[in-house]
């Protein structure tokens, strides 16, 4: 497996294999690789000739106050995790290749971006449109590859994808869980063995909430309740945001219709998390 250092490079590696003939996959992370990301290139092997996963920490999809300097980073890991799954390469470039002196161009997406995550940190969203779009115009993949963890960041680059008519197929694929339920990420990692198990709150309360609405509530207040009741249950979680959403629109609603993310955001100490359930009426209890 090769590690491509310059973006000049990575351009050239993907069109050797575009031009013979190879579908590409790419997938987009910041490195400190988990079960999450691994399954995220399980499905990129599993669909495309040729995988390449990304490894950049975007600087500017974090807030001034936000934890960019802290946020783990050990490229030698992510590469023997990205070769023990196939990966063909790992795109670890620098931050002045990506951004250069003079850089000034960024794509925001309106609307989807204002509620969720996108309330709580602004410019989150447009770091990553840019970053994403970078990539795609670097990788021109045929299929990229993205968390549902990450549920509004999904359905953020869906839209961008299909209003900017970029030529690539987005797969979103399912959360993966540790055994007691925690969302795998990265910023596990910041926790504290106390904190660990105080972080286990944010999983009971979407299980909750999913139960209900499996059981037929469809009254958004009451899940949002219910996951409220649960988050504030536990004296180390602080709420950022407990909300009810369109799945298409990322906008609140009252009645939960044919699809909705329930999505969450608390902070455990000084380690914000998220979780979420995705509703698709007919689709059983996962
Ligand atoms: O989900 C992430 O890890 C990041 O937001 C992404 C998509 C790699 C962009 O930096």
């Amino acid at each position: 497996m090769e590690i491509v250092r310059s973006v000049a490079e990575a351009q050239q590696l993907a069109r050797t294999w575009r031009e013979a003939g190879l579908s590409v996959g790419l997938v987009p992370t910041m490195g400190y690789l988990h079960e999450g990301h691994e399954s995220l290139i399980d499905a990129a092997r599993a669909a495309c000739d040729r995988v390449l996963v990304s490894v950049f920490v975007n600087p500017i999809q974090f807030g001034p106050t936000e934890d960019l300097g802290s946020y783990p980073r050990d490229l030698e890991r992510d590469a023997t995790i990205c070769a023990a799954h196939g990966a063909d390469a790992v795109f670890h470039p620098t931050g002045d290749d990506m951004y250069p002196a003079g850089f000034s161009t960024y794509v925001s997406v309106e609307g989807l971006t204002e509620t969720l995550c996108g309330a709580s940190r602004p410019g989150h969203f447009r770091g990553v449109c840019t970053v994403v779009t970078k990539l795609f115009n670097i990788v021109r993949p045929h299929r990229a590859f993205f968390g549902q963890k990450d549920a509004q960041q999904l359905a953020v680059i869906k839209r961008m994808v299909a209003d900017l008519n970029m030529d690539v197929q987005v797969v979103g694929c399912p959360i993966v869980r540790e055994p007691d339920g925690l969302a795998k990420s990265s910023r596990n990692t910041y926790l504290s063995a106390q904190e660990r198990q105080a972080a286990l709150v944010l999983s009971r309360a979407i299980r909750a909430a999913e139960q209900t609405v499996r059981a037929g509530e469809r009254d958004a207040a009451r899940v949002r309740a219910i996951l409220e009741e649960e988050i504030a249950s536990e004296p180390l979680a602080y709420l950022d945001y407990a909300q009810v959403v369109d799945g298409l629109t990322m906008e609140p609603v009252d009645t939960i219709g044919q699809t909705a993310l329930v999505a969450l955001a608390v902070r455990i100490g000084e380690t914000r998390l998220i979780d979420n359930f995705i509703f698709e009426e007919g689709q059983s209890c996962s």
